[in-house]
């Protein structure tokens, strides 16, 4: 199932509106096939690993990220009847599908058909890696990750507004890294005018993986740099407007300061990269408030899940903490 997992990374932020499944069949001991959703999210990861198997899938174990897919689509065939059709014995799988058109129905084809069936294998890293489909299909919104860069002392920008550059190259790479992992990109109005920045993915051989560019504003129909450049800007006129936008199943907040602060007010935020500096700037800009009216409630909000060097600064991750 890590191996499956691992595959899955391959198509994230591309495969939206469908989940970045991964899958591997195995028979004998041996890898004998092996799929990952494709870019626009066709064909899903069961098919392709079934390709890749062939006959040697017959009596095979096969390792999937979600339950395979129940419903006939234009698009394509159901996972759950190409599974039967090449007669595999067991199909192990991390995560139910929420998705109505499946919903465990995937998994009753499956066990109808005499094939064994584990859930639950997982269940904990599949559900991070798929949290923008999770997301989208249980509370109509994309997964929120909001990134910031910090001074030691919690400065996102000096008193004057300068901030290129809190971080060092290792960190603005890793960002840009994450920039690929997500379907949108976001930042305040006040940050295009501060900044001009181009909030493109620039890692070699990851060019073509720039996601669509977000300003948030009031200002309606706001284009910039120009409407006709070849990635244009779209206008976001507030955080709870993010549930509207097609085909977006992750975002990545960007700031500045006021941007991260409407959407942590809105509690919108579900993940926290924070890449901190070894600096002290001191009278630097911090968040402004964000409606709380006593400290225990900011406790308890926020759980570590990773922390790492990089170069000079560290990154923390934090998930949200919610009931
Ligand atoms: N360290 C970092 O990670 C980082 C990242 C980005 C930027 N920065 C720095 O941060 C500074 C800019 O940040 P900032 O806080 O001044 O501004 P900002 O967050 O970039 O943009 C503020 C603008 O966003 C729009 N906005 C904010 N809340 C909104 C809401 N609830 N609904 C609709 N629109 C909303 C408004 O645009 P309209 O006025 O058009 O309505 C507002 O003027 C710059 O100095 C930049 O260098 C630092």
């Amino acid at each position: 199932m890590g191996a499956a997992l691992a595959l899955g990374e391959r198509g994230r932020g591309r495969t939206t509106p469908n989940p970045n499944v991964g899958c591997v069949i195995v028979a004998d001991g041996i890898v004998v096939g092996r799929g990952w959703t494709q870019p626009g999210g066709r064909p899903h990861a069961e098919a392709m690993a079934l390709a890749e198997a062939g006959e040697k899938s017959r009596g095979a174990t096969v390792y999937t990220t979600l339950e395979p897919c129940a419903h006939i689509s234009t698009r394509g065939p159901a996972c759950s009847d190409l599974l039967q059709l090449a007669g595999v014995a067991r199909v192990v799988v991390a995560l139910g599908d929420p998705d109505l058109r499946t919903n465990g129905a995937g998994v009753a084809r499956l066990r109808d058909a005499g094939i064994a069936v584990d859930l639950g294998l997982g269940a904990a890293a599949a559900r991070s890696a798929m949290v923008g489909f999770l997301m989208r299909r249980q509370h109509g919104r994309p997964a929120v990750t909001l990134k910031l860069a910090l001074s030691l002392d919690g400065a996102t920008a000096m008193g004057s507004g300068a901030s290129q550059w809190i971080t060092g190259p290792q960190a603005r790479a890793h960002a840009h890294l994450e920039r690929t992992r997500h379907d949108a990109i976001l930042v305040g109005r006040a940050t295009i005018d501060a900044d001009d920045p181009t909030l493109d993915v620039r890692l070699p051989g990851l060019e073509a993986r720039s996601p669509r560019r977000f300003i948030l504003s009031r200002t309606p129909d706001l284009h910039h740099p120009a409407p006709d450049c070849a990635l244009p800007w779209e206008n976001l006129a507030a955080p709870d407007a993010i549930g509207t936008l097609q085909a977006i199943d992750t975002m990545l907040v960007e700031g500045g300061p006021t941007t991260a602060a409407a959407f942590l007010s809105a509690d919108l935020v579900d993940r926290l990269l924070l890449y901190r500096a070894p600096i002290v700037v001191g009278g630097g800009r911090t968040l402004p408030d964000i409606g709380l009216s006593d400290l225990s409630e900011a406790h308890g909000s926020w759980a570590m899940t990773d922390a790492r060097t990089l170069g000079s600064d560290r990154l923390e991750v934090y998930e949200r903490v919610r009931e």
